[in-house]
């Protein structure tokens, strides 16, 4: 998943470029590296192994600067992250290229590359490109017909941004499945993976469509469709605002983010609640409305956190409607064959937007069976997914810094409960029961606050989990979910291995694995299945497992040995998922912090992935 960020200017352009680069650095930091044609016209570059503050420290020491560059932060895809692999790569003194995606017949361009006299300095797949590149260079073409030449050999997926000392003043991009915008300046004009990387210089963007190529220099942007057709492409002009990388009091971006869940939630219900009705609060087709009145089924597709949120969305739209829904993850769904569905409305969720697999879902569905509708629950108004959806609910997190999501999550379940209403009074549901609803999600912000109450307890708690290999969550219903992202949380910052089960499956194997050294950790809000979920926590008991259980007040748990209870607010039924996200998301904060694991970058992971 890689940033890639660009700039044509006529001031120099690292600083610009280092900004940009710090500001995707959540799309991948294992490597990074910058590139730029200089006033004496050769191409010289700066590549260090790490986050981008190694790059910067480097440059401290041995700067370069030009006014044509380009840079890259890498998550390692083919070869290991160390700095030959870093980008931008180089063929011979004549192209530097940097690339988002994956270039899938790699191998065998690298063969005939190789079989025609070039040498290979990396392990990467991107460097067959610069190499092709060069072929067509040698052959007297211009750099955009390089690279139009070049594009017709190329199988997979990628975002391209070139350079050559040939044209000093010229930057060439390509987009083929990986996103690339635009971002216009007056007498400059910048490329990027994604807006924040160039909010701090412009805020009208281009969005590159699939296909697309094109030719940047300081006053001029040609773009060339998939036939090579010359084409135009809407300016946008974003509102959206350069975030401050600030961590104010915080310690962790993560914290920080825990931390703004009750504005986060607030923000994302503003607007679109009534006295007794949630408000049409979708953007898209006009026809919104009518298309979920006719809507007999729902598809939610996602990945990782997100996924997690689809799963208590499948529950709450079951319980609270008459319309079956199926919940896949991306990278399955889209390649598995399934029958037609009738009325079918297509659920993305995402933070990013941007995510391959869950675009490659949608767009599968577009091209195959079709649906009455696709919607994506989504964080980032210019991204991909939305601009390829036909409605969309937004969330309104904020930026999401730390790669462990966390408000994108909660404010997700906070969109799945909006779209549940709509589609309960679409399907002219109980309007007493709607009300009772509406009321309950207005008081959600202030419950949240109160679960963040349990911070300091749960930094003690954790010293329990700092020494652990491993850990298992259990929930029931709507709660399992909520035991798999704590699950998934633990795991991905605290490398502590977790999994999570439904608490009513854990005598069909798992208990086995109960002893002493097995924590056990378990939401039990006060639902239904509230005295079930007690047997069972019992039955981890009598085998010497230690139970650490957040449970409502009114639960009548009570602390014993082995038996740690940790007490929540009373929170309605269907607000409990919400809620009892908060405390897990502490738990595995503090416990990674204990660890000294690098909370908000850990290892091998990336916020946005959008490689396959
Ligand atoms: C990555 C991130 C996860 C995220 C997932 C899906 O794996 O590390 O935090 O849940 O991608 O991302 P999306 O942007 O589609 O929600």
């Amino acid at each position: 998943m890689c940033g890639i960020v660009g700039a044509v200017a006529q001031r120099p352009v690292v600083e610009i470029l280092l900004e940009g680069l710090r500001r995707l650095e959540y799309r991948g930091y294992d490597s990074a590296g910058v590139a730029v044609v200089r006033g004496q016209g050769d191409l010289v570059r700066s590549r260090a192994l790490g986050k981008v503050a190694a790059l910067m420290a480097q440059l401290g020491v041995e700067p370069i600067d030009g006014h044509l560059g380009i840079a890259h932060t890498r998550w390692a895809t083919h070869g290991v992250p160390a700095e030959r692999n870093a980008h931008p790569h180089f063929s011979g003194e004549w192209v530097g290229l940097v690339h988002n995606g994956i270039i899938e017949n790699h191998a065998d361009l690298r063969k005939r590359l190789q079989d025609t006299g070039f040498t290979f300095t990396s392990d990467t797949d991107t460097e067959v490109v610069a190499h092709l590149v060069e072929v067509f260079r040698r052959q007297g073409l211009s750099l955009l017909d390089c690279v139009l030449a070049a594009r017709c050999e190329l199988q997979g997926a990628y975002a391209l941004a070139v350079i050559s000392p040939n044209e000093p003043d010229t930057l060439i991009v390509a987009r083929q499945g990986s996103p690339l915008v635009i971002g216009l300046g007056i007498g400059e004009n910048f490329i990027g993976s994604d807006i924040q990387a160039m909010l701090p210089v412009t805020s009208r963007f281009i969005y590159l469509e699939n296909g697309d190529v094109a030719r940047i220099t300081r006053h001029k942007v040609d773009i060339y469709d998939v036939t090579g057709a010359k084409v135009e492409r809407p300016v946008k002009q974003s509102s959206a605002c350069s975030f401050a990388a600030d961590l104010g009091e915080y310690r962790h971006f993560m914290l920080k983010e825990i931390f703004e869940q009750p504005q986060s939630v607030a923000a994302t219900l503003e607007g679109r609640l009534a006295a007794d009705h949630v408000l049409p609060c979708l953007h898209g087709v006009s026809d919104a409305l009518e298309r979920l009145a006719q809507v007999d089924e729902v598809q939610i597709i996602a990945c990782g956190t997100s996924y997690h949120a689809g799963l208590v969305g499948r529950y709450w739209i079951e319980a609270n409607t008459d319309i079956p829904c199926q919940v896949e993850v991306a990278s399955e769904y889209r390649y598995r064959r399934q029958p037609p569905r009738k009325n079918l409305l297509f659920v993305t969720i995402s933070q990013s937007g941007e995510t391959a697999d869950t675009l490659a879902a949608l767009e599968k569905i577009k091209e195959n069976h079709g649906s009455l509708a696709t919607l994506t629950i989504c964080n980032v108004a210019e991204s991909s997914l939305i601009r390829e959806s036909d409605l969309a609910l937004m969330t309104v997190a904020g930026p999401e810094i730390g790669v462990a999501s966390t408000k994108a999550f909660t404010t997700q379940l906070v969109a799945l409960q909006l779209l549940m209403v709509l589609l309960m009074q679409a399907k002219g549901a109980d309007a007493g029961k709607i009300a009772k609803i509406v009321d309950d999600l207005r008081k959600l912000p202030a419950l949240i606050e109160q679960a963040l109450d349990l911070n300091a307890t749960i930094e003690k708690l954790a010293e329990h989990f700092i020494e652990k290999h491993h850990a298992l969550f259990l929930g029931r219903g709507e709660l399992y979910p909520i035991a798999m992202e704590g699950a998934l949380k633990l795991k991905e910052i605290s490398y502590i291995h977790a999994e999570a089960y439904p608490a009513g499956e854990l005598k069909h194997g798992p208990l086995a694995l109960v002893d002493s050294e097995m924590p056990i950790v378990t939401v039990a809000p006060n639902t239904a299945l509230l005295e079930k979920l007690k047997s069972n926590l019992e039955e981890v008991r009598s085998r010497g497992g230690v139970l650490y259980v957040f449970a409502d007040r009114e639960a009548h748990i009570q602390e014993a040995d082995n038996l740690h209870v940790l007490e929540m607010p009373h929170v309605p039924e269907l607000l409990a998922p919400i809620v009892y996200t908060l405390p897990l998301q502490l738990l595995s904060y503090h416990v990674a912090v204990q660890k000294g694991t690098d909370v908000d970058k850990p290892r091998n992971l990336a916020k946005s992935v959008t490689v396959e």
